[in-house]
């Protein structure tokens, strides 16, 4: 028997930390030991049920995890092996990481990086990793260090926080758009040489503004994405991740036709293997681990359904670690 965070639908919602047996693990085949997980937005989303992410139920919440092999069939793991996993559907269509046990695809695995313990890299988790597939994306169109301010929208969240500190030890002036009052000191300390308030950006703007960015990081969506592009400089960029102000996208498409910017879509959910991999190359190359620290706030599974309501009422600062054994 083991511990897992089972989201039910038999008749009304129902979230709960029980204890399941092998029998509930889903198909697959490699059954790893989940040392360490994460509450992400998404996570956070399902777990409340606020948004339709659970396509299947019973299910298992837990998008993340981290831990060692137990067994597998797969040509690619052995027992010990020490691996993590982000996205491609655990948590939504196949049973997830908020548990002590996991059967997932040895396809979708990534081993561990030597950088990091599996406590780290559940610290890091999706939000991390998508900080950096953000950065990825903007180093492909071009972006080099002293070209300009860089904005990052969200900035106290999982993936705005990583996203200062990644930028910041890249050599870029970063720019932190927060709601946050009372965490400026906690994003300098992150890197952000500068702080905004994200009400600058949450309301209609016009189509065009003063040209700020050389390249903007959103984890924000709706308004905060339409001023972002509307102030990005002629030939900046923006990376599109998130939606915590809304899905919508108000905005025209001047800044594309008369400043030549571009909107760069980032998704880590389905993200190739390749790609993956080198994201987690760059995060053990790139991320400080002691800021990576102070990004993080260590919970037990106990206690994962009430910290994601504190996730949803925009309460939690950085990343939220998730011990299964607690
Ligand atoms: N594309 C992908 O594959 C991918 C991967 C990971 C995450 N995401 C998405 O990225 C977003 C951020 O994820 P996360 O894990 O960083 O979540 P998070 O830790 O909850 O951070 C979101 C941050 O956005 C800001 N925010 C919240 N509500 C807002 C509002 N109404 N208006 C403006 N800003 C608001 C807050 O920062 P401040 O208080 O500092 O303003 C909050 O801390 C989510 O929408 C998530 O679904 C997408």
């Amino acid at each position: 028997m083991f511990n897992a965070l089972v989201l039910d639908k038999a008749r009304e919602f129902s979230a709960s930390v029980r204890e399941v047996d092998d029998a509930f693990l889903p198909e697959g085949d490699v059954t790893i030991e989940v040392a360490w997980s994460t509450l992400n937005y998404k996570d956070a989303l399902a777990i409340t049920n606020r948004s339709p992410i659970v396509r299947s139920w019973p299910m298992v919440a837990g998008i993340d995890g981290a831990g060692a092999v137990v067994q597998s069939s797969s040509p690619l793991w052995r027992a010990g092996d020490v691996v993590l996993l982000n996205g491609f559907g655990v948590g939504e269509t196949h049973k997830g990481c908020l548990a002590q046990r996991a059967r997932l695809k040895g396809e979708w695995l990534v081993r561990l990086p030597p950088a990091f313990s599996p406590r780290q890299a559940m610290a890091i988790g999706t939000a991390g990793y998508t900080a950096m597939l953000c950065v990825l994306a903007l180093e492909r169109h071009g972006l080099k260090p002293g070209q300009g301010d860089v904005l990052v929208t969200g900035a106290t969240g999982g993936v705005g926080s990583i996203a200062v500190a990644l930028l910041s030890a890249l050599g870029h002036r970063v720019v932190a758009a927060t709601g946050k009052a009372s965490e400026h000191e906690f994003l300098r300390g992150l890197g952000a040489a500068d702080i905004i308030d994200r009400a600058e950006l949450s309301a209609p703007g016009k189509p065009l503004q003063k040209e700020r960015w050389a390249a903007v990081v959103d984890a924000v969506g709706s308004h905060t994405l339409a001023n972002a592009c509307a102030q990005t400089r002629y030939g900046g960029a923006v990376t599109a991740c998130g939606l915590a102000q809304g899905m919508d996208l108000p905005a025209t498409v001047a800044p594309f036709i008369l400043r030549g910017i571009s909107l760069l879509g980032v998704d880590s959910v389905m993200a190739p293997m390749s790609l993956r991999e080198q994201a987690w190359a760059r995060l053990a190359r790139d991320l400080d681990v002691r800021k990576l620290e102070a990004i993080t706030s260590e919970i037990p599974l106990s206690s994962a359904i009430e910290q994601a309501q504190r996730l949803m009422a925009g309460q939690v600062r950085g990343r939220l670690v998730v011990d299964t054994a607690a």
